[in-house]
């Protein structure tokens, strides 16, 4: 698959991709910390393993936010409503409690993971800045995934309605990102 992005004058797509990125690291800052607040009450043996993922996400958003600035390019337009997004969700789903948390991880991750294999194909050899910072990145987004997946119970219902309406929002944000 190639990667698509209408990009502006002087801008790479490099530069594009880590704009994106680092707004999305952003709403995933906001979810996690909501989700964390919440859980003291509803999941308080989860609250450590989402301090992980922040402390993670916080990495990530520094990250891209150090390419941006060696690039001399600014932050996306989308950066303060994936944040307010992200709040808004991480609130939700926190206050869901356990399940609601780990499908919102899952539903989220297995999007991201699937935009940063593309754009690590696309970039491979064209932006070596650029996809370092991914290959550092995709790693541990596949944790979050994955320790998230194994505490999901196989049918249960925050997946069945967070899966599609989570997965389809998050892919619409990089798709908009990445064309406006
Ligand atoms: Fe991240
Ligand atoms: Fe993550």
């Amino acid at each position: 698959m190639t990667l698509r992005a209408r990009l502006k004058p002087g801008e790479t797509l490099g530069d594009r991709v880590m704009k994106v990125d680092h707004a999305g690291e952003h709403g995933a800052i906001c979810i996690y910390r909501a989700q964390r607040w919440f859980a003291r009450w509803r999941a308080p043996d989860m609250v450590p393993e989402l301090g992980h993922f922040l402390a993670h996400e916080r990495g990530h958003r520094a990250l891209f936010g150090a390419e941006l600035a060696r690039r001399g390019q600014r932050r996306c337009r989308s950066y303060f409503w994936c944040g307010l997004g992200g709040f808004v969700l991480g609130a939700v789903t926190g206050l869901g409690g356990r399940q609601a948390i780990a499908a919102t991880t899952v539903a989220i991750e297995r999007v991201v993971l699937r935009h940063m294999h593309e754009q690590l194909q696309a970039l491979s050899g064209r932006d070596q800045a650029a996809a370092g910072t991914l290959r550092q990145i995709i790693v541990e987004e596949q944790e979050h995934h994955d320790l998230s997946r194994v505490r999901l119970a196989s049918h249960g219902l925050w997946p069945r309605i967070l899966d599609p309406v989570v997965g389809a929002s998050s892919h619409a944000v990089i798709w908009l990102g990445m064309r406006l």
